[in-house]
């Protein structure tokens, strides 16, 4: 079962606070979320692999740890996603980047596919799939879907709020996926937004309606 991470640092629960308030203007909801995804892209990549490097600094040779490679892909679930993009970029510069566009059918909330395209070694990459919310899943794991039809194999999925029931369902369709979350939040509603919540993720990011 893949396992779920909450980042519960005290910043980024303060930055989530202030994107769920109803008043925050899109240019803060769009700075907090790469401020955000800044941090937790921090922490989500504890684990990746370092090799050793002989490097020389002014005062001698030595032997560091550096990257072993910049296998990254980060793959936005468009539109929503691509909020986090620019804030994974600043930590890993040379990570490719994949897009997959879903929007959820707002009668079934089922997510419905018009875009996808990959890198083409995403096979050989570290996935980070990432989108705001995580509601009844469906669309986390049709991203996931297509990734692994595309020979994405570690793959990992990253979202502001989730609510239980997306949690659940993203865990039993992909039990390899582990999911990094800022907070776990108390249900969703009957037009499968969740509670508390921030809106439409989309929405505050672009100021659409
Ligand atoms: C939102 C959000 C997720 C999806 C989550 O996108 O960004 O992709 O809903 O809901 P789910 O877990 O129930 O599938 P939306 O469909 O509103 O599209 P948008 O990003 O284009 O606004
Ligand atoms: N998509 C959103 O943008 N917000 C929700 O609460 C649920 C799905």
């Amino acid at each position: 079962m893949g396992k779920v991470h909450v980042f519960d640092h005290p910043l980024i629960q303060h930055k989530v606070a202030l994107m769920r308030k109803t008043e925050t203007t899109t240019k803060d909801f769009r700075d907090l979320a790469t401020e955000v995804v800044t941090l937790m892209g921090f922490e989500a990549t504890r684990n990746l692999p370092l090799e050793p490097v002989e490097i020389e600094t002014p005062i001698c040779k030595a032997t560091v740890n550096m990257l072993k490679g910049e296998d990254i892909a980060i793959v936005p679930i468009l539109r929503a996603g691509l909020g986090f993009v620019d804030g994974m970029l600043s930590l890993y510069p040379n990570a490719k980047v994949g897009h997959i566009g879903l929007y959820r059918d707002p009668e079934t909330h089922e997510p419905v596919e018009y875009y996808c395209k990959m890198p083409t070694d995403i096979d050989k990459r570290e996935i980070f799939v990432v989108d705001p919310m995580l509601a009844t899943g469906g669309s986390a794991v049709a991203a996931i879907d297509f990734i692994k039809q595309h020979g994405g194999k570690n793959i990992a999925f990253m979202c502001l709020i989730a609510a239980p029931e997306g949690i659940e369902v993203l865990q039993k369709a992909h039990p390899d996926v582990d999911i990094y979350i800022a907070a776990k939040d108390e249900k969703l509603n009957e037009n499968a937004y969740i509670v508390p919540g921030l809106g439409d993720a989309g929405d505050r990011l672009y100021g659409t309606k």
